[in-house]
């Protein structure tokens, strides 16, 4: 069975870019950053979101949403990817309240705006969710709620998995050469084919699942917080329903909520120093969470947590997110930045093993091949995303 693959163009064409960026990226929930990042008041982050900017700051203890530009002439309110900075534009001094709204203007009589001329001068907000520490930002001018693009169990898991999350989280960005949706269909392919011959010396030795067996973590046991939901355990991938076809194996329309995915296979665990000093959640298990469009987020025998996002700057640049965290740790343990350094550092050589791929395909896309390649069986999951990437963009089977 041979599942079709996306027109190259989506990968290469400025025209499926724009048509992305308006019905995919400013349609959806798109991750913004983890609450870790805004521990305090006035703490910020700054990203784009469908090219619009954005700029999620706490402000009365709250984190909120803004369009990151002054109403006045539209410079950005914060300039930085993160800081801690008030809501002051720095151009002309003017400052926003907590909800955004217009406070002080200095040299304010030159203006002679009247009370009603300042109406609409409030930043711009947009709605946004907390997923347990998972920000979540849509700006969209109709956002449908959260739970429409996921799962009930997409929305526990998150929850439930910030409850293992450190507080202390190493971040990083950097842009890559390549379309941001090779980098996706690279995490969500069904079994990892790919990690022994690109990942040979890195990854691949951990994946091996040998040794004795592990009994579920208390978060994933039968009565445990997660014992109910739907997760596909690797290798019986073959078993799982098929996102977009009917029981007959013919193409339906795919509900939003199917494209984004839970899977968990046995690796080898070997408990280290440190494995005593936190509070694992999962040993012996390497776990994945598809969240689409863009997100993907991976624990490594309970005790790392590796959170990556690929967002489009153009057809062939990504910027690429990362942040690391480890398990919670244990009452008294002091925190253990160099670890957490070190876990992020060896993810990037990983990452970067996937990177040096995307890069010669992105340059193979761009010769204008026929098709972008044929999909199996195991490759449906990737095939899911194509066709709902597809119908979302209302781009029909001819690909016109
Ligand atoms: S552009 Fe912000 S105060 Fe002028
Ligand atoms: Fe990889």
């Amino acid at each position: 069975m041979i599942y079709p693959s996306l027109p190259p163009a989506s990968y290469t064409e400025t025209l499926w870019f724009d048509l992305e960026r308006e019905r995919l990226f400013r349609e959806h929930w798109i991750l913004v950053g983890m609450t870790q990042q805004l521990p305090s008041e006035n703490c910020y982050i700054t990203r784009e979101v469908g090219g619009i900017p954005v700029l999620v700051q706490k402000i009365g203890g709250q984190l909120r949403a803004f369009k990151n530009a002054c109403p006045h002439r539209l410079c950005p309110i914060q300039t930085g990817a993160f800081g801690n900075r008030k809501l002051l534009c720095p151009y002309h001094g003017w400052s926003f309240g907590q909800e955004g709204r217009l406070r002080g203007i200095p040299l304010g009589t030159g203006y002679n705006f009247s009370e009603e001329d300042k109406v609409c001068m409030d930043l711009q907000t947009y709605p946004l969710e907390a997923v347990g520490d998972f920000l979540f930002v849509n700006v969209s001018a109709t956002p449908k709620p959260i739970s429409w693009q996921f799962s009930d169990d997409m929305l526990l898991l998150l929850t439930e998995l910030s409850r293992f999350l450190s507080r202390e989280v190493s971040y990083t960005s950097w842009t890559g050469k390549y379309n941001w949706k090779l980098n996706y269909e690279n995490i969500i392919e069904g079994e990892g084919q790919h990690v022994p011959f690109v990942h040979q010396t890195t990854l691949a030795p951990s994946f091996k699942s040998e040794g004795s067996p592990v009994p579920p973590s208390h978060l994933f046991r039968p009565d445990g917080p997660l014992g109910k939901i739907h997760l596909t355990e690797m290798p019986d991938w073959a078993h799982s329903p098929i996102p977009g076809l009917d029981d007959n194996g013919k193409p339906k329309k795919i509900d939003v909520r199917e494209v984004s995915d839970i899977k968990r296979r046995r690796i080898a665990y070997t408990p280290r120093w440190h494995s005593e000093r936190m509070e694992s959640c999962d040993r012996g298990w390497y776990f994945a969470c598809h969240i689409f469009p863009n997100v993907n987020v991976s624990i490594t025998s309970g005790e790392w947590c590796f959170l990556e996002q690929f967002s489009p700057l153009a057809p062939d640049r990504t910027e690429y997110h990362s942040w690391a965290f480890s398990a919670r740790l244990k009452e008294g343990v002091r925190p253990m930045p160099h670890l957490l350094w070190g876990f992020h550092h060896n993810e990037k050589r990983v990452v970067d093993e996937d990177v040096v791929v995307f890069e010669e395909v992105q340059k193979v896309l761009a010769s204008r091949p026929d098709n972008a390649g044929y999909l199996g069986e195991n490759e449906r999951t990737l095939a899911a995303f194509g066709r709902y990437y597809l119908q979302c963009l209302k781009k029909g089977e001819d690909y016109a």
